[in-house]
């Protein structure tokens, strides 16, 4: 992508590391706070909203698009995940957004450094996914990095994500604040996901199952049946409502990731992945 810098009153799109450094320089120099809300484009109301969340947390807000191909594996949607950078930037410049980050380069061709994640990055979306956290651990260094915000907005719909991202900027002393997001719904439930656009209609029908599913395994928790009875039966009503397969349905402590079982006591986090007519779904709420 050529180096592009466009600025209109209130909103500039910035592609090159330079203008975008000098550009945080000036706000840093007048005393604004900066919030950063990394995405990969193919905005939704999803994305929409943790703009408004970090408009209430900043006076400048900066977001980026990058579709991170470390964090995806051969064989992933890598070339064909949803590209329109006008649309996006259309939709954040009406949400608010100050800056549209859309980097021409993020790895340079001698790049040979990874970052290694564990504690929360463990297990669930790992087993089945074994590259995924470590880009974005990485791609989220090299923003935060490039961007240097106060505060970071990701969203609970990838909530093993969020909890790795909060793990990753502790352990590295990376001095932003990283704030969730509550996950937005489509008028059946299902939690809003760029990659919601590739279902046909009947594909579309199964996925809205997903979080009916959810719910009913989170009230029989919470209401004391055992873990593992549950999320088995969520796992057979999931086949039974037309998914593929199901990767994981599991409880988790809400910080740790720790996988609990037997009857929950106190609170938890349900979590559950399952590809539905070809798409990969995952979804999760608070148990208790
Ligand atoms: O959640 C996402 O869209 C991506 O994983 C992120 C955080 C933008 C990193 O590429």
């Amino acid at each position: 992508m050529s180096t592009e810098f466009i600025q209109e009153a209130g909103f500039a799109l910035i592609t090159s590391e330079v203008d975008l450094r000098s550009q945080i320089w000036e706000w840093r120099g007048s005393g604004e706070t900066i919030a950063l809300v990394p995405t990969m484009g193919a905005l939704h109301a999803g994305h929409i909203s943790l703009i408004a969340k970090a408009k209430q947390h900043a006076s400048k807000v900066v977001a980026s698009i990058y579709v991170n191909e470390t964090q995806f594996a051969e064989g992933e949607d890598l070339d064909t995940y949803p590209r329109d950078h006008e649309q996006d930037c259309e939709m954040l410049k009406e949400a608010g957004c100050d800056l549209v980050y859309i980097p021409a380069k993020m790895y340079g061709s001698h790049h040979s450094t990874t970052v290694s994640v564990g504690g929360p990055a463990l297990g669930l979306e790992t087993n089945h996914r074994a590259h995924f956290f470590a880009g974005v651990a990485l791609i989220v260094t090299k923003l935060m990095n490039r961007v240097q915000p106060d505060i970071a907005i990701f969203g609970e719909k990838d909530y093993q994500q969020l909890l790795t991202i909060r793990r990753l900027t502790a352990d590295l002393d990376i001095p932003v604040r990283i704030l969730a997001a509550p996950i937005l719904r489509e008028p059946d439930g299902l939690a809003m996901s760029s990659r919601n656009r590739y279902f046909d209609n009947v594909g579309r029908a199964v996925a809205g199952q997903l979080n009916i599913i959810m719910r009913a395994c989170a009230k029989a928790i919470k209401d004391g049946e055992d873990i593992k009875i549950s999320t088995d039966k969520a796992a057979a009503d999931m086949i039974a409502a037309g998914f593929d397969n199901v990767n994981y349905v599991a409880v988790a402590d809400i910080n740790s990731l720790e996988l609990l079982s037997g009857r929950l006591e106190g609170s938890a986090r349900l979590l559950m992945a399952a590809h539905c007519k070809g798409v990969r779904l995952i979804d999760n709420c608070a148990v208790g």
